[in-house]
């Protein structure tokens, strides 16, 4: 060993700039190979040193010892974690990239339409509230005007639920109508609102499922009148549903309104044979009776107004063209991708 310093040094040095780890296990090998290792010769070679000097040239070659089992392993570790050359590489993730279009999810037809419904009526000066789904016999019908007794019960098949009390049962909502009550008992006139919700029936077939859709309309005020009633349902459908939308009034009963009446809208129909159409109907509606009125503590010699409550999904199917109802819970993707 001739300058056994400068041969350490260079040692460390390409340590330092070794580019892998073969090159690393090369390096090794050299210094401390068991039989022709730099530094387990040297180690060795210890003993033939002059005692005096024994000690000090020991403690020089354990530093440098420990110096290179350092380094070594420190490079190791450093060749062994990504680069940032590599990241910037091989490993981008661009979080900004869109994905393809068929992973990305939307709204449901029905919640999007509810949202177009408060967008049409917002516009028309409406607020929008929303209430519970299990209600009180009082508000689904006894303060609507439909007492126990009243066979207007029947055209509504209620969803009861087990009750200890007979006289405060509750049900699942047959109508978004009792939020007519509740929003009069929490806001004094004049008023525009719309309440769109969940509502239950015992019915199924392609117009009729057991939980639908609803939205309620309520305006109130001195002066409002059947005519405005009409303004604002033609402007709704035609906004909802098609400038080109058919449709009809015709009287119904509703004992919460008086008068009543009934739209129907033409629809294509579940019958592909019938290029006709037919009429569906989509709406109840009418004059508030002055009974609700009084039920919420409005004078109904100084205020009235109407109220209407529109069916979301035979909208919804009267402005695609889809002839079966039950298709909006089916879940299946083939429909909902369409919309
Ligand atoms: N609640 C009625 C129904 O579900 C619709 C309606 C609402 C009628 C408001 C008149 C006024 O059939």
């Amino acid at each position: 060993m001739t300058d056994p310093h400068s041969s350490w040094e260079s040692c460390e040095e390409r340590i330092r700039a070794a580019k892998t780890a073969d090159e690393l296990d090369v390096i090794e090998q050299e210094l401390f190979g068991r039989k022709a290792g730099a530094m387990t010769l040297a180690l060795q070679s210890l003993h033939e040193t002059a005692p005096d000097e024994r000690k000090k040239a020991a403690a020089e070659l354990n530093t440098w010892k420990r110096t290179f089992e350092d380094l070594l392993a420190a490079r190791r570790k450093e060749l062994a974690s990504p680069s940032n050359e590599t990241l910037r590489t091989s490993d981008r993730i661009d979080v900004t990239l869109e994905l393809p279009q068929r992973e990305r999810g939307h709204l449901h037809l029905i919640p999007e339409f509810i949202r177009e419904v408060e967008e049409v009526f917002g516009r028309m000066g409406f607020d929008s509230a929303t209430g519970p789904e299990i209600e009180t016999e009082e508000f689904n019908f006894n303060l609507l005007n439909i007492p126990r007794d009243h066979p207007a019960r029947d055209m509504q098949d209620t969803f009861w639920l087990a009750a200890n009390n007979p006289a405060d049962r509750l049900l699942l909502r047959t109508q978004t109508s009792p939020m007519q009550i509740r929003y009069m008992q929490s806001h004094k006139p004049p008023l525009r609102v719309i309440a769109p919700g969940k509502v239950y029936r015992k019915d199924s077939d392609a117009t009729h499922s057991p939980m639908f859709h609803q939205f309620e309309g309520l305006m109130i005020g001195e002066d409002v009148t059947l005519a405005n009633m009409k303004a604002v349902m033609i402007t709704a459908i035609r906004a909802l549903v098609s400038p080109a939308a058919e449709f009809r009034f015709r009287t119904g009963f509703f004992p919460f309104v008086e008068p009543g009446l009934e739209v129907d809208m033409r629809w294509q129909g579940d019958d592909a044979a019938s290029r006709e159409g037919k009429w569906l109907e989509v709406v109840g509606c009418g004059m508030v009776h002055p009974n609700v009125l009084r039920n919420c503590g409005i004078d109904p010699k100084k205020y009235q107004g109407f109220a209407f409550g529109f069916g979301v999904e035979r909208m919804i199917m009267i402005k695609h063209q889809i002839p079966d109802l039950r298709a909006f819970f089916q879940g299946d993707l083939r429909f909902l991708r369409q919309f």
